[in-house]
This record gives structure tokens, C-alpha cells and sequence, in this order.
């Protein structure tokens, strides 16, 4: 890492510090970079939302993909903390659905590991940056204290009982559009794909599938207009969005992967196994167009930033504040909002703020935003010209079956410019995007 590596601290540069962090970090983790890469553009989306809270991995070893985490947010000077958990003395008794895999005290390595782990992070010079939680799960978990918030998760705990156990007690306190990554859920071992299973029967949120084992949760985030096909195909999944159940559930799938001695979905692997099971299982093909999207952007040194559809830009986080007018903290509360209201309504909602219109129209400003963020056909786009003292709300055609130009006048001067007139960005855009989803919610 060079200083100007350290200086700058944009996020395209802390993309291109990726292979450089992974080096240091990849002797002290059992992932592979294809993961770590795939958990660390996540962050960068997270970074890049300004979403309120702290990082944890839980699941931890011998701290690697921890340090990952940590490097990026020093990179990133963000004021946030890397929370890590483990027991360090390997996994906790294996309950029945994952005996055939895993066994008790599996990843005890040594019997000092927690401090070898505590000193790792001082020689590196971040054991202000970490906060080690030593114990099982059920201890550590409950002992976080109630306003504790994170907005990325890596949770790499393997069995069924350690990722219910993430999902009663970490989840919850997962801001929304954070992100969550699991690993090991393409695996021979059922119990933590069925931990998450049942997690999403109850939440209907997406499963994005990462490459190899990983796959990941934006909390809220269910299936919204501007999906691509594939992530939504009834033929992919068993009957709820992207579970991908007829793939993952499918034993002789992974028992054909086990006996080639390879327990890793990579392409060749995927090739292969579709020659054989193809005509059982229809859901391979669009597995296979998903996996080689993601490997492709997963390959090479850097973690890359683009283009945004391959890692499914997020419609809740389509907020762009060219002004400056929000602090990171009035962004975050605003991207929760709107991925809320984003989530009741199925609209994709955005925000363009922009401290002039430099002689534009505000339409052709917001026509512009509106193509490229893919708002699409339930879209929904508020825009705020300070200098110009403009605003306008703008749908695609879904929306403008119920939300005509008057409507969208009286919403801006009755919910919006009230606000403004006092400074307060978040409460107008906040109280506008609450006004329009009263009108959409009349959409049978
Ligand atoms: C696969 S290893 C983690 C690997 C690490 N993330 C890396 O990249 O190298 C799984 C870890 O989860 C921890 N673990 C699993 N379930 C746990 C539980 N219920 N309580 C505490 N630790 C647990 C184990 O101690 C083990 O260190």
C-alpha cells in the first residue's frame, strides 16, 4: 500500500486497493478472493450510501477477512468499527442437520487463538478500529447493546443453529439497505441455506447469488420492477423469489459436485453438472447466465465498481446529493426511508439533489437521472434544483396512471416546500415520498 494509496480516499481508488488488501489478509482466511471481492464491492456500495452503523463478520478464524473489512474502512476514513465474533475455539456442538459436515471444535487451531488473533490487529496497527467479541453466539449476540447498528455483516458461522442465531439477534440490527453476506450457502451442507431459507419465507426479500458458496441480503430489499428476468424466474426458484431452491435443494447437484472432489460452484464445474442435470432441473441455465455475471465481475485484482446492473444497483440507494445539502447521517436516514417506502409501494423511488441546473431544464436534468438509474416503468424520481429553487416529481408510465401533474404539484408545495423553506432536506423529501406513496398504494 503506497501513501497515496492511504491519501486518497475515494472509492474508486479503495476498489483498486482491493488486491492489495486481500494479499496481506489471504493467509488468514480460508476464503478465496472471488468471495472476499464480492463482500468487498458490497461494502463499497454500502460506503458509498453513507449508511449509519458498524461492520461485523461473524465467524472469524484467524481474522483475515476481518482485516479486509477493517483496511477498507480505515482507506475509506470512515467512523465506523469492525465488530468481530467468534468463539475462538472452533465451531459449538453440531446439531443434526449439519453432523455430516462439520464437527465440534472444527477451526480450533490453536488454543490462543483469540489472542493471536487481539495481536494481529495491534501489529497492524487497527486494534482501535476492531472490537472482539469472544464466546458462542447466543452469549455474545445478547450482550450487544440495544442501539447498536450495523450496515454490513459478513456472516461466514457455517451451521444452521450460528445462522439462526444471526438472523434473531444481528439482522435486526441491520439498517436498511444494509447489506448482509453469507458464505457456504452453495454447499453439500444443508443447514445454513435452510436457516436462510426460512428466513426469507418470513421476510420475501432477494438472495443475490455471489460466486462460488456466497450469496447476499440487502435488508428490505424485495423483488422490485427493474429486476432482471432471470433473478425473478419461478422455473430458478421453488416458489418465492431467487431462492434458488431448485438449484441449491438439489442433493444429487451437490453430491455430483462433492465427488469431483471440487465443493465449489465455479464455472466449469456449473458447465458440467448442466450437461448432465439439465433436463431435471430447469433452473441451471439461468444459474449459469447469473454465476458468469457475477465471476465476471469478480475476477482480477481490483474489486471494480461497475457496470452498477451486474451487481443489481439497488433502487433504494438511488440518491444523489450533487449538492451537498445532506450530511451522512441525513443520507442514511433518507435511504432507509425511501427503502421503505420503496418496499410498501414495489415503486423504485430516487433522489437528485443538484446545486444548479446550469441553464438545463429540470425535466432534461431529471429525463437523464431517470434513463440511467433504470427507474423504469414504476419509477419514481423527486428532484431538487437549489440554486434554481426548482422541484419536480417525475413516474414512469405505472405511476402516472395515479399521479397526475397536479397531484404532483400540491404534493411538492403542500409536503416539500415547507421544509425547505427551513433548511430541512430529509423531512420534505421524506414527507413528499410518504405523500406519493398514499397515492400508489391506491394501485390495485
Ligand atoms: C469458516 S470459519 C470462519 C472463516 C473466516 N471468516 C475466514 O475468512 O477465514 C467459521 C468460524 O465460525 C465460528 N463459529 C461458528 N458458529 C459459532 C458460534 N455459534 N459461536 C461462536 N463462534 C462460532 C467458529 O469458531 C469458526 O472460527
Amino acid at each position: 500500500m503506497t501513501n497515496a494509496d492511504e491519501d486518497d480516499v475515494g472509492l474508486d481508488s479503495l476498489a483498486a486497493s482491493f488486491g492489495a488488501i486481500w494479499e496481506t489478509a489471504r493467509d488468514r482466511s480460508v476464503n478465496t478472493a472471488f468471495r472476499a471481492r464480492y463482500a468487498f464491492r458490497w461494502l463499497l456500495d454500502v460506503l458509498e450510501a453513507g449508511l449509519d452503523g458498524d461492520l461485523a463478520e461473524c465467524g472469524v478464524y484467524r481474522g483475515g477477512f476481518s482485516y479486509m473489512l477493517a483496511r477498507a474502512i480505515v482507506l475509506a476514513k470512515a467512523s465506523k468499527r469492525v465488530h468481530l465474533f467468534d468463539s475462538f475455539v472452533g465451531l459449538p456442538e453440531v446439531g443434526q442437520k449439519d453432523r455430516a459436515w462439520y464437527r465440534q471444535g472444527q477451526f480450533r487451531e490453536t488454543d490462543g487463538l483469540k489472542d493471536e488473533v487481539e495481536r494481529y490487529f495491534e501489529d497492524q496497527g487497527m486494534s482501535t478500529v476492531v472490537r472482539i467479541h469472544a464466546g458462542w453466539f447466543a452469549d455474545t449476540f445478547r450482550a450487544i447493546p440495544a442501539d447498536q447498528r450495523f450496515c454490513f455483516v459478513h456472516f461466514d458461522g457455517d451451521l444452521y443453529s450460528s445462522t439462526r442465531q444471526c438472523f434473531e439477534s444481528i439482522y435486526p440490527r441491520l439498517v436498511a439497505g444494509g447489506v448482509l453476506v453469507l458464505d457456504d450457502f452453495f454447499t453439500v451442507s444443508s443447514g445454513l441455506r435452510e436457516a436462510v431459507r426460512e428466513h426469507l419465507r418470513g421476510s420475501g426479500e432477494l438472495l443475490f447469488a455471489g460466486p462460488e458458496e456466497a450469496v447476499c441480503l440487502v435488508k428490505g430489499r424485495t423483488p422490485g420492477p427493474s429486476d432482471e428476468p432471470y433473478l425473478l424466474d419461478p422455473a430458478a426458484t421453488d416458489g418465492f423469489p431467487v431462492s434458488m431452491e431448485a438449484v441449491a435443494g438439489d442433493e444429487d447437484y451437490f453430491r455430483s459436485i462433492l465427488e469431483k472432489g471440487a465443493n465449489r460452484l465455479t464455472i466449469p464445474v456449473i458447465r458440467e453438472q448442466i450437461e448432465r442435470l439439465s433436463s431435471q432441473v430447469s433452473g441451471f441455465k439461468t444459474m449459469l447466465g447469473y454465476h458468469e455475471k457475477v465471476l465476471e465481475w469478480s475476477t482480477g485484482r481490483t474489486a471494480g465498481r461497475g457496470p452498477r446492473q451486474a451487481c443489481h444497483a439497488r433502487w433504494d440507494l438511488k440518491t444523489e446529493d450533487r449538492a451537498r445539502a445532506l450530511s451522512p447521517r441525513a443520507k442514511s436516514t433518507l435511504v432507509s426511508r425511501m427503502a421503505e417506502v420503496s418496499a410498501a409501494t414495489q415503486f423504485a423511488f430516487g433522489v437528485l439533489i443538484v446545486p444548479t441546473l446550469g441553464g438545463d431544464s429540470i425535466k432534461a436534468v431529471m429525463g437523464e437521472a431517470f434513463q440511467s438509474w433504470q427507474l423504469g416503468d414504476r419509477g419514481v424520481l423527486i428532484a431538487i434544483a437549489i440554486r434554481e429553487r426548482d422541484s419536480r416529481i417525475q413516474t414512469g408510465p405505472s405511476g402516472r396512471r395515479v399521479l397526475g401533474d397536479d397531484d404532483a404539484a400540491r404534493i411538492l408545495r403542500e409536503s416539500l416546500d415547507p421544509h425547505l423553506a427551513r433548511g430541512d432536506f430529509v423531512g420534505g423529501l421524506t414527507a413528499t415520498a410518504t405523500a406519493i406513496q398514499a397515492i400508489l398504494e391506491s394501485i390495485e
